[in-house]
């Protein structure tokens, strides 16, 4: 696993001058971000070494190196969900790579259904902690002791700094940022009623299928992380109708000016 990584690391260092200090995954909700990217290099999944493609609607599978106000970044646009059919391993794979580039600094975005009845459709969390409800974990197997320990700490899984500056950005422009905690399941099934329910007794806000995966990986190697989520649809009893991936996408546009001004501000401040 570790040379793959490395192989895969390598190419991609030879793509672009630039060194990335902060990956950034562009889960629904961000895609707008890209517009805010200086690009300097855009490359396809296809033709990246041993990396997956994405299927998924409204996820194109880019790798972008680019600039946001000066501050070199790597973005994925569109990531890799274990409904598709990947493994842990797959699903996590880009993140591994990027950290064997040098990338300390991790920001994923996603799309959630809200469970705190505090929240409305529309609204942005940033991701203080998770509970994983996969039923898998990306660090299964043999542990590769040059990229972390076999039984990492998670104390601390959304860097606490990265948080408290994220709501200081949402005060200073006006922007309502909730703080909670995302439960992952593997979908591709949205909840039904009595699973809403179960999350939220369990101690979730909102319930999305991805982002876990990917921030054990990044605290595994150490890596400093920053979720944040929009809230799509409702999982709060009597609140809850049908809800479609047409409807999440669009309401994850609605918010998107919002995320991506908050992500724009945050990297600067890293
Ligand atoms: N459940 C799971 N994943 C989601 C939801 C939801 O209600 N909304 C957007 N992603």
């Amino acid at each position: 696993m570790l040379q793959t990584i490395q192989q895969t690391a390598d190419f991609l260092v030879s793509q672009s001058e630039l060194k990335p200090a902060i990956g950034i995954i562009l889960g629904t909700g961000l895609g707008g971000l890209v517009e805010e990217i200086k690009i300097d290099k855009s490359i396809s999944y296809e033709e990246i070494p041993d990396f997956p493609v994405s299927t998924v609607e409204g996820h194109s599978g880019r790798l972008i190196f680019g600039t946001i106000n000066e501050v070199p970044i790597l973005a994925m646009q569109g990531r890799f969900h274990y409904y598709e059919g990947y493994d842990m391993k797959q699903v996590t794979f880009p993140v591994r790579v990027m950290k064997m580039m040098g990338i300390n600094t991790l920001f994923v975005s996603n799309a959630s259904g809200g469970l705190n009845p505090d929240y409305v459709v529309g609204d942005i969390m940033v991701i203080n902690d998770h509970i994983n409800m996969f039923g898998d974990n990306p660090l299964m197997g043999k542990n590769e002791n040059k990229l972390g320990p076999r039984f990492p700490d998670m104390s601390e899984p959304y860097s606490k700094r990265l948080t408290a500056m994220a709501l200081e950005i949402g005060k200073e422009n006006n922007i309502d940022l909730k703080q909670g905690v995302y439960v992952g399941t593997t979908g591709p099934t949205f909840e039904t009623p009595a699973e809403y329910k179960m999350f939220r007794i369990l101690g979730a806000d909102a319930v999305g299928m991805s982002t876990v995966p990917e921030v054990i990986v990044a605290r595994h190697m150490d890596m400093q992380c920053f979720g944040i989520s929009i809230i799509t649809d409702s999982g709060v009893p009597g609140q809850i109708v049908e809800v479609s991936h047409e409807e999440v996408q669009e309401v994850a546009a609605a918010a998107e000016p919002k995320m991506t001004k908050v992500i724009k501000e945050l990297v600067s401040r890293v």
